[in-house]
């Protein structure tokens, strides 16, 4: 029995580690670490394009054909109305963990910290804020 009783408490060890510290992690920061800069705004507009412009739109006002096709409209991430916050936390845990069952995906396992705090950057540009 020793072996087993071994291997299960190795095994709840492997999935504890599994499950443990990840990539990108909740917003631990209150407000964005990163300078709001020419080029972070630059790199988030890129991880923009690639991820949130198909639901979000270019102009970030979520008025795209997807509206047809989700359970819940995009957000428009320009007005200053906010349905989960609008403080850099509240905008980074939306992007993070998502909120699949109204059609938002969640991007923990797709975007580092350092990159979704970029694309925060860039919704801020696209509300109107500059540098
Ligand atoms: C498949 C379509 C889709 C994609 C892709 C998508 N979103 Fe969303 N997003 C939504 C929908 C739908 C909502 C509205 C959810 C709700 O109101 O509950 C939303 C809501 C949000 C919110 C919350 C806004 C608020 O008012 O609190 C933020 C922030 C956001 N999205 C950012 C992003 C970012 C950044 C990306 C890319 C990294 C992205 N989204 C990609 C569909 C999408």
């Amino acid at each position: 029995m020793r072996p087993l009783g071994i291997g299960l408490a190795l095994g709840v060890l492997a999935i504890g580690t599994a499950l443990g510290p990840s990539k990108a992690v909740l917003a631990q920061a209150e407000t964005n670490p990163q300078e709001f800069s020419v080029a972070t705004i630059k790199r988030g507009r890129q991880l923009y394009t690639v991820h949130c412009v198909t639901c979000h739109g270019k102009d970030g006002r979520g008025d795209t054909e997807m509206r047809e096709f989700l359970k819940t409209p995009p957000a428009d991430l320009t007005d200053d109305q906010w349905v989960y916050g609008g403080h850099d936390a509240a905008v980074y845990d939306a992007i993070y963990t998502g909120r699949e069952e109204r059609d938002m995906p969640g991007f923990r396992d797709k975007l580092t910290e350092e990159r979704t705090w970029s694309v925060v950057s860039y919704i801020r540009y696209l509300g109107g804020e500059r540098p």
